[in-house]
């Protein structure tokens, strides 16, 4: 997969890919990363990137020509209903689409090319969600400054989805949401620290009670902090 990212803060994103799953899966050429300043694509003498709202109010907005000059130095001139099914074009922003697991393997199992627009808080020109972009999302309910944390979250968790991305010692399958539930409780050694025990099952090898206590833990912890996400669950309750 090739993921492009824009954004008005190129420096915000340093070295965050350069860690872990992610610095795996890019040396393994399993995902490429680009970064690019919108400002660049900017023609006026002050490469302007936003101004102020028609009809008013607070704040700026991100200005459409720097944003489709960006988008369409890689993808050429076009509109979204013409990208091949494999590009997208994602828009973060707090009106998008939630972020859920679901959206992540979507894009993570159909997406060749992933083209990230980083959003202002304070807006960006309509145009480009009506013409350039495939999919506004947002990844939760609260508000940030711009998309550029939403981006790496974004960019984390489908990285990890890609083919070979995760070690054989690791699986997604078992990972929080996938099966939607919250993972179970997990320990290591000391078998007894401060006086804190480790639960007497995890200890005697019994790995169809292992697999049936983890089970009734995941449940019971979803059911205590995240009752909503039982109705997608598999398996009984
Ligand atoms: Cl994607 N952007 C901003 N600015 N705030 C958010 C968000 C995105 N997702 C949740 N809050």
């Amino acid at each position: 997969m090739r993921i492009d990212v824009f954004t008005i803060f190129p420096e915000f994103f340093g070295q965050v890919f350069d860690f872990g799953i992610i610095r795996r899966a890019k040396l393994a050429g399993i995902v490429e990363i680009n970064v690019h300043d919108i400002r660049e694509f900017a023609t006026d003498k002050h490469r302007m990137v936003d101004d102020r709202p028609f009809g008013g109010g607070d704040g700026m907005v991100l200005k459409p020509e720097p944003i489709f000059a960006a988008v369409e130095h890689l993808l050429g001139r076009s509109e979204r209903e013409k990208y091949p099914p494999s590009t997208r074009v994602v828009l973060l922003t707090p009106q998008g689409t939630p972020l859920k697991q679901a959206v992540s393997k979507s894009i993570a199992e159909e997406t060749e090319r992933l083209l990230i627009i980083c959003g202002r808080y304070e807006g960006v020109d309509e145009r480009v969600n009506e013409t350039l972009v495939t999919d506004e999302i947002s990844i939760g309910d609260y508000v940030l400054s711009g998309g550029e944390p939403a981006a790496v979250v974004l960019i984390d968790s489908i990285v990890r989805l890609l083919p070979d991305a995760l070690g054989s010692e690791t699986s997604a399958e078992n990972d929080s949401f996938s099966d939607g539930l919250l993972d179970y409780p997990h320990y290591t050694r000391p078998a007894e620290f401060r006086g804190m025990q480790v639960p007497e099952v995890l200890l005697n090898g019994n790995h169809a009670e292992i697999e049936k206590w983890r089970r009734e833990k995941a449940l019971e912890k979803t059911k205590l902090i995240r009752k909503d996400l039982l109705e997608g669950a598999n398996g009984e309750m």
